[in-house]
């Protein structure tokens, strides 16, 4: 749809501005100007200004600048035709009809979304009524609250040859040739007499980013119909690889949260929103294409793919990352959340709950990091020319990354870490095949990115007044007592004082979320700021996080952090000695949080399922114990 720049300036003639950014941020009148809070970046102190006389909102902090058709585009998550649709309605304005074939497809359409809309609510109707019954208790069955159903437009396809043709023809509004063109009757290629697609299903309707129906999805409730899902073809209104499952649902909450999770199912989709995730959406029934891509971007810049964590799922995972390589644009990426082996978003927070889905979120995977590690698994370099080849293979799909800018850091970071990788082999008793950095990614490895301490990290050599093993035992030991919150005070701490050890560490200290929120903030934003800055002083450190509100904060750590805090963040202890007594806080605080898993699911009568995966958390626990005591220079 073309607009010219008439109908545009029209629109920013009729707009003031200052209205229109007035009802998502509080303006103050200063002379000709308005001022408030930056809605682009997080700051205290006002530097958005808007002008109206100029037509422009600026801001004087991020830089953030543009007229009211910008500000809407930038902040309603909506696509260039809306946004100036709205703000024409808005205006008073109608936007102008072009050419005349395309009012005759307008009209078209029109008709057939009357006929999806109908459709709708028929099989609302029907899963209400008596033939639904079965339909409500599978529903019903999975968990599904009747504001759920409502929500979601859930529905009932009766399990009979033309019930739906029947009932939409009575209506005399639609003809049989109106219901074949939206994909809602089958008409054989014998000749035949046409009949419903959909029979003896749930209903999803899928809506367009505008909230109108377009397509469905049907589930079987037959374990052994041919296909468990079914969905419409493509119509003329519904284009699948372009649109998501509940796009116009999940927008205005992953605004508000500037998250999206993509989940792989439309039942994902609806338990993650009743489960207080409304910012989910769904690929329909196909991997995600290149335009889900984009149109994820449009509500959030890092969105959140969750795969389960079985080998099938981490190849999906590794698709869509080879897929999206070429779309990447400054500021813009994704990220992956791994499900425990054979869960979907629907069972995960069925089982475990939003908080523990939640927890999930936080331990999201950067798209870089799911790239290294499949690039690095099970692949040797012992030789030079395997390293050769690994260093090609590496070159080879980073040269799809299109955007220069992007591609140059990919590059960089690449490099060091094959630097890491390979100069590790180096250091004495290291076996890169069963141990170390390298293969964290190969198969039966503990996926969370715990680098083997102790011996191979020549701790041991160091020399010092004091025997080691008695600084270990007196230093660390002290630490061993702290409660949960001054052991979080304390690892921010001497991240904070040491923001090197964020250079070998950021993956584990990113990986763990605290239990008091706002010293998670204080984690998050070292993360965020960590991930932009390679080489972080300590001074700029603690001077963003002020700048981003988290001052207060972090002044208490200090405070209450000294009474923890022992002589080895202070500026004289060595860096092995910081480095070793944090990770021996943050291998505490893990073992910590294992055993409280353990403790639940002792608890209760276990499934396979359960069982398994508590014979994982006790592995994982004796290998942390084991950790533990090799920090403490013990054998047990
Ligand atoms: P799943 O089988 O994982 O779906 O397929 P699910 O949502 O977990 O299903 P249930 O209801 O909980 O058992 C994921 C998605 O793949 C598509 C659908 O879009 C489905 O939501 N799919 C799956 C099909 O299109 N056809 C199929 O036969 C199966
Ligand atoms: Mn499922």
């Amino acid at each position: 749809m073309g607009f010219t720049p008439d109908f545009l300036d029209e629109i920013r003639n009729r707009l003031p501005v200052s209205e229109i950014v007035g009802r998502k941020v509080r303006l103050v009148r200063k002379g000709r100007e308005h001022t408030g809070l930056c809605p682009f970046h997080n700051e205290k102190t006002p530097s958005f200004t808007v002008n109206d006389d100029k037509g422009f909102y600026h801001c004087f902090g991020c830089g953030a600048h543009g007229d009211v058709i910008n500000f809407v585009l930038e902040t309603e998550g909506l696509s260039f035709p809306e946004t100036v649709e709205r703000l024409a309605a808005q205006a008073g304005l109608q936007i102008p009809e072009s050419k005349p074939e395309d009012r005759h497809k307008t009209k078209v359409k029109k008709t057939l979304y009357d006929v999806m809309e109908a459709a709708a609510h028929w099989f609302e109707s029907q899963l209400l009524a008596q033939v639904g019954t079965e339909g409500l208790n599978y529903i019903k069955k999975r968990g599904l609250t009747k504001q759920t159903v409502k929500h979601f437009r859930l529905g009932f396809a009766p399990n009979e040859k033309t019930a739906f043709k029947n009932a939409m023809l009575a209506r005399a509004e639609f003809t049989e040739q109106m219901l074949i063109e939206a994909g809602m009757l089958i008409s054989p290629e014998d000749g035949g007499e046409s009949y419903d697609r959909f029979r003896g299903r749930i209903m999803f309707p899928i809506t367009d980013r505008q909230g109108r129906v377009v397509a469905f999805g049907g589930r079987a409730l037959s374990q052994n119909a041919k296909a468990k899902y079914l969905n419409s073809p493509e119509t003329p209104l519904f284009h699948k690889g372009r649109l998501l499952y509940n796009l116009s649902g999940a927008r205005k909450a992953a605004f508000e949260k500037g998250r999206l999770l993509v989940a792989e199912g439309y039942m994902d989709v609806i338990a993650l929103s009743q489960a207080g995730f409304p910012e989910a959406v769904a690929p329909l029934g196909t991997a995600v294409t290149e335009d889900q891509i984009r149109e994820m971007w449009r509500l959030a810049p890092e969105p959140m793919m969750c795969f389960d964590g079985d080998k099938a799922g981490r190849r999906a995972a590794i698709r869509v990352v080879e897929r999206s390589l070429a779309l990447l644009k400054p500021g813009y990426s994704l990220k992956f959340v791994y499900l425990p082996e054979g869960e979907d978003p629907d069972s995960f927070v069925s089982s475990y709950g939003s908080q523990s889905f939640e927890t999930l979120l936080s331990e999201g995977v950067p798209l870089a990091k799911v790239l290294w590690a499949d690039l690095i698994e099970g692949v040797d370099f012992d030789t030079p020319e395997q390293r050769a080849g690994l260093e090609q293979k590496i070159s080879r799909i980073l040269s799809e990354i299109r955007d220069t800018k992007i591609r140059g850091y990919y590059e960089s970071d690449f490099g060091r870490r094959l630097k890491n990788l390979f100069g590790s082999e180096f250091v004495p008793e290291i076996n890169l095949h069963d141990q170390g950095p390298a293969v964290g990614a190969k198969e039966n490895q503990r996926s969370y990115p715990i680098k083997s301490f102790s011996k191979n990290k020549g701790y041991g050599q160091r020399q010092g007044e004091t025997s080691i093993g008695n600084l270990h035992q007196t230093e660390i030991g002290k630490t061993a007592k702290l409660s949960v919150k001054d052991r979080e005070r304390l690892i921010i701490l001497t991240v904070l004082e040491h923001p090197w050890l964020l250079e070998r560490h950021e993956e584990l200290f990113a990986i763990f979320e605290f239990e008091s929120l706002e010293l998670d903030k204080v984690r998050n934003e070292i993360i965020r700021i960590a991930s932009r800055d390679s080489d972080l002083e300590k001074e700029t450190l603690r001077h963003h996080l002020s700048e981003n509100g988290l001052g207060q904060v972090v002044d208490t750590v200090y405070r209450q952090g000294v009474l923890t805090a022992q002589r080895f963040i202070g500026p004289k202890s060595s860096a092995e000695e910081t480095e070793e007594t944090w990770l021996h806080s943050v291998e505490l605080f893990h073992l910590e949080k294992i055993e409280k898993d353990i403790a639940i699911l002792g608890s209760k009568d276990l499934n396979e399922e359960e069982f398994a995966r508590l014979q994982a958390l006790l592995n994982e626990q004796s290998a942390s114990n084991k950790r533990i005591s090799d920090i403490l220079g013990k054998d047990t």
